[in-house]
């Protein structure tokens, strides 16, 4: 009983020095950064920043072992899936560490429900798009935003969360993909092409546009990397070159953002299409020393040892299809689509000055 008072002032003292902080989040100076302003931070999307949505059962891709298997290697006992389609850290966790959070937020899916980590959520779904794929129930990116809207207009997520909050929104291919929306569409020229990315890029500024009117402070949108070079395209020649036409198309995308979204106030694009062209398809001699730590930049680490197989797959029995290269801190790429933990490390020292300087940047309401 005698402990109450001291314990209470405790409180008091820690609540003083709680209330300093959030009086300081408005003016960051110089050695504070970006860090103490924004402490929250929402993911939407696909693959490249999905930390545990895509469920295990999956069936399109038995996500499983090799990714995050590498976890090993940094410490903990035995290989943990991380639920990132990558050996280990993936684009939201730098992103998030340059907020001054340990690591992306928690999955919606492995929140609990009616909650919100202070951290924020991850919405974003391995496989996603703008439009619906057909044979694969994934969430779109508007079915991500509107289960961010339920959560807010529940007050879940509160208003007060949401004026430190940085979304970030990566939409990096999956509507080109066979199988998608795309083969609906009878694409039979150059013009049918325009015009179908010209409709996936005003989706996706359209679902900015409604992050921002939500409240959200600041946007973060990833521009489309070089799809060409990623090893499901290079596969064909047997890992050497970029497929150009597809490069093509990711630049017509990219334009299409830059005038969508180019001057929009309190919205950064992430230039995903250059730091990942520096590294893996500079012109020869060019090389960065960026590009030059890694061996093999257009070639899966992770790869199914059948035809028809795929990264992370095992035989009935419990055997391995699948074969791993040894050193994945020298391979771009983890599997035929997702680069590695080394890789989004890369591309990321090459984002963060300008978006440093983004968020650094008053909001303008
Ligand atoms: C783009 O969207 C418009 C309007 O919804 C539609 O009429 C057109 O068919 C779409 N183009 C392609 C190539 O999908
Ligand atoms: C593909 O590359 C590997 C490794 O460089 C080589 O051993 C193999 O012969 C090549 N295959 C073809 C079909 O070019």
């Amino acid at each position: 009983m005698k402990l109450m008072p001291t314990v209470f002032c405790l409180l008091l003292v820690v609540l003083a020095l709680g209330g300093a902080r959030v009086e300081a989040r408005g003016t960051p100076s110089a050695d504070q950064g970006s860090k103490n302003q924004w402490s929250s931070m929402f993911v939407f999307g696909d693959g490249f920043v999905d930390n545990g949505n895509l469920p295990k059962t999956d069936t399109w891709r038995q996500w499983s072992y090799p990714y995050g298997s590498y976890l090993n290697s940094r410490g903990s006992a035995t290989p943990v899936p991380t639920g990132r389609l990558s050996n280990y850290w993936i684009q939201s966790d730098f992103i998030a560490r340059i907020l001054g959070l340990n690591e992306a937020p928690p999955s919606y899916r492995l929140t609990p429900h009616l909650s919100c980590d202070p951290s924020g959520m991850t919405f974003a779904f391995g496989g996603a798009g703008v439009y619906e794929v057909p044979d694969k129930k994934v969430p779109t990116l508007a079915t991500q935003v509107n289960a961010f809207t339920r959560l807010l207009n529940t007050g879940v997520i509160s208003k007060q969360q949401l004026q430190s909050s940085v979304a970030l929104v990566s939409i990096s291919g999956s509507d080109y993909m066979t199988g998608a929306n795309v083969d609906n569409a009878f694409l039979s020229s150059f013009d049918d092409i325009d015009s179908y990315i010209g409709n996936v890029t005003t989706e996706i500024a359209k679902n900015v546009g409604k992050l921002q009117r939500l409240g959200v402070r600041k946007v973060l949108v990833n521009n489309m990397h070089p799809i060409g070079c990623t090893p499901l395209r290079t596969s064909a020649n047997n890992y050497t070159t970029c497929d150009l036409l597809a490069n093509y198309a990711a630049t017509v995308h990219n334009n299409n953002i830059e005038h969508l979204m180019g001057n929009k106030n309190n919205a950064h694009i992430l230039d995903l299409y250059t730091a990942f062209t520096d590294i893996v398809n500079h012109a020869p001699g060019e090389g960065s020393e960026q590009s030059n730590n890694f061996k093999r930049k257009l070639t899966p680490c992770c790869e199914a040892s059948t035809e028809l197989g795929y990264c992370g797959q095992v035989s009935p029995s419990g055997k391995r299809l699948y074969d791993l290269c040894k050193n994945p801190e020298k391979n771009f790429y983890w599997d035929e689509t997702y680069p590695t933990t080394a890789g989004w490390e890369a591309v990321t020292e090459a984002l963060e000055e300008p978006l440093r300087e983004f968020l650094d940047r008053d909001y303008v309401p």
